[in-house]
């Protein structure tokens, strides 16, 4: 009997195995990031250069993943490298702020036009807490929606039905229907004076890398304007899609509030919330009763610095060239499945894709089509995230997407051909 995925993955990866189980004796699930666990457990890398990464066992892979789609430029991009370092000499962080947050606050700016005032934070999930939280102080409302699917983080609100969240903060947050309006409509209705803001990823990343529509982001803006409600799009992932984000591609609608994060850090923690200068101005220190926005890291000039050098790399023609990628890869993908009659597809935009297996493939050892996708890809070489999702980062090339499509059909295949046999 050949040996299972998951027995050849064991096989190769006999250092992470047993740094996963050292993991384990000090964080619980020998983990400290729900989101990069895999089962048996995750490779543990060691290095990234432009694509390639490798782990602690010599394997080496190329990264269509960028960590969940920060690393737009790829790992240790030497324009990053340089200005992280010289930073770094020049001091890691100061009780006081500096000019690289100024700088990036600027080059944000001035790609998106609604985003009239900016902070920082250290991550996504605080960019969106502390613009939710903007939304409600500004409005002295207290409902928040959210979409189906929607990620925006693990703070309270976007996990409000998850133990630990108190039942009174999840009464306090909606859940809308994808893309309809009339269902959006039927979830508010009654409820509309009370509602502080709708909370939309343009893009949802973990949703599937669904698209919203331009009518779809309209009908939300005439909505949210009408009641009197803010409109907050959360770019964290969809920023990458084009120099001015999702809100200078699709139809231009434009929100008062914007969450960012991933690519501004230029692969260190960051995030940004910005948007209305007068809902920002609630942060203003100067005036009494401000929002409080502490932060030992907020506005790190590491992070910055970092985040500076990505966005002044990423010029039109950069993305148009990750753009034509990610087509030349969709279109590989989809074309091959058709051809093959395979039960799958394959979605996404700009330099963000996702593979979604169908459910009459039957991968071996009882595991789920996206599990044997995962470890397959693994074993091919190749990292994506566990649920099928991938972004392009500027080092890849045409080879790299096609063989890249080429695995993945063919892992796609051997799942049809155990349900088959
Ligand atoms: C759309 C979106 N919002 C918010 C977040 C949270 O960002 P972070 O992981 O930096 O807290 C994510 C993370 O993947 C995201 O995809």
């Amino acid at each position: 009997m050949s040996p299972s995925l998951v027995e050849t993955y064991q096989a190769r990866t006999p250092r992470s195995a047993a740094m996963f189980e050292r993991a384990a004796a000090s964080l619980p699930g020998g983990s400290t990031r729900t989101t990069i666990y895999s089962a048996p457990y995750p490779p543990y890398m060691v290095r990234g250069a432009g694509l390639r990464t490798w782990d602690v066992d010599g394997n080496e892979y190329r990264d269509f993943l960028g960590n969940y789609t920060s690393l737009i430029l790829g790992h240790a991009h030497p324009e990053v490298v340089a200005a992280v370092e010289a930073q770094v000499r020049r001091g890691s962080a100061f009780a006081a702020p500096t000019e690289a947050e100024i700088e990036l606050a600027e080059v944000i700016r001035a790609r998106m036009p609604s985003i009239e005032r900016i902070r920082f934070t250290n991550s996504g999930t605080e960019a969106t807490m502390f613009a939710l939280r903007a939304a409600r102080a500004f409005t002295g409302r207290s409902l928040l929606a959210k979409f189906e699917l929607a990620y925006h983080g693990t703070h309270d609100i976007a996990v409000a039905w998850t133990p630990g969240v108190p039942k009174a903060t999840g009464d306090l947050v909606l859940e809308l229907p994808w893309g309809d309006p009339e269902g959006v409509e039927r979830v508010l209705a009654g409820r509309e004076r009370d509602l502080a803001a709708i909370i939309i990823e343009p893009v949802q990343g973990a949703g599937g890398v669904r698209v919203a529509t331009p009518e779809f982001l309209r009908f939300l803006r005439e909505l949210t304007t009408r009641i009197g409600a803010l409109l907050i799009f959360d770019e964290v992932i969809a920023f990458r899609i084009g120099p001015n984000g999702a809100q200078g591609r699709l139809g231009g609608v434009r929100p008062d509030l914007t969450t960012l994060g991933k690519i501004i850090g230029g692969g260190y923690p960051s995030g940004a919330f910005g948007g209305r200068e007068d809902v920002m101005a609630q942060f203003d220190a100067r005036r009494a009763g401000a929002l409080v926005h502490g932060g030992t890291f907020n506005g790190n000039p590491v992070s910055a610095a970092a985040g500076l050098a990505t966005l002044r790399h990423l010029t039109p023609a950069r993305y148009a060239e990750l753009e034509r990628l990610g087509d030349r890869l969709r279109t590989s993908l989809g074309d091959g499945m058709a051809r093959a009659g395979l039960d799958a597809r394959v979605g996404g935009i700009a330099s963000i894709f996702q593979v979604f297996p169908g459910t009459s493939l039957v991968p071996p050892d009882g595991m789920s089509p996206q599990a044997a996708l995962f470890i397959g890809l693994l074993l091919d070489g190749f990292h994506l995230a566990p649920r099928g999702m991938g972004a392009l980062s500027t080092p890849g090339t045409d080879a790299d997407v096609d063989e890249l499509a080429a695995a993945v059909l063919a892992r796609l295949s051997a799942m049809r051909a155990v349900a088959a046999g």
